[in-house]
């Protein structure tokens, strides 16, 4: 890819290492009882599949779909859904699960979404925070990692569909 410089903010071994941490909060506290991971398509997808496997309890899969029009690095502000859920969460623990939280804007339209879906309980994972950035007012419940206004990409997250096979955070300079 031409003209983009990456560089290193965390590396896989501290991803690695953080999501055990984190995984091991998650199994703290919903000890028993169906477990939801929810993760927002498509970002979140490595996260939650290493996470899954490192939280030692059954946990339950389902994967929603969001799109924030009109942006390029930065969201636009008004999301819309483009893939509900499969299964139905009533009843359940759900842990939403992002790449990162950066507005908070999808955060608060897909909390909205899954509140009207009767879960028992609903808690917010986002492998990454950048709170300068923050409009709304959201609570993570369980954060990978606070970092700077920069934009990033890897595991995970990409810049319009490149660099998401990346094992580590690198922030994108262009
Ligand atoms: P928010 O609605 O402004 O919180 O935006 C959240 C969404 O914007 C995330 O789920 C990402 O898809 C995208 N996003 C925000 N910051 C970055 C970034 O630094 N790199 C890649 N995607 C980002
Ligand atoms: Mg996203």
């Amino acid at each position: 890819m031409p003209d983009h410089s990456l560089e290193v903010l965390v590396s896989a071994d501290e991803i690695r290492r953080r999501v055990a941490e984190l995984a091991t909060e998650i199994e703290r506290d919903f000890p028993d009882g169906p477990l939801y991971l929810v993760a927002v398509l498509k970002g979140a997808c490595f996260f939650v599949v290493d996470l899954a496997r490192a939280i030692r309890r059954p946990v339950r899969l389902d994967f929603i779909g969001v799109a924030s029009y009109g942006r390029e690095t930065s969201s636009s502000g008004r999301p819309t859904l483009t893939k509900g859920l499969d299964c139905s969460v009533e009843g359940a623990d759900v842990v939403l699960v992002e790449d990162i939280v950066d507005t908070g804007a999808t955060l608060e339209y897909l909390i909205e979404y899954l509140e009207r879906q009767r879960p028992r309980s609903l808690r917010i994972a986002a492998l990454l925070d950048k709170p300068e950035r923050r409009l709304r007012p959201v609570a993570v419940d369980y954060v990978g990692f606070t970092i700077p206004n920069r934009f990033v990409v890897g595991y995970g997250l990409d810049f319009a569909e490149d660099y998401r096979s990346l094992p580590d955070i690198c922030v994108l300079d262009r």
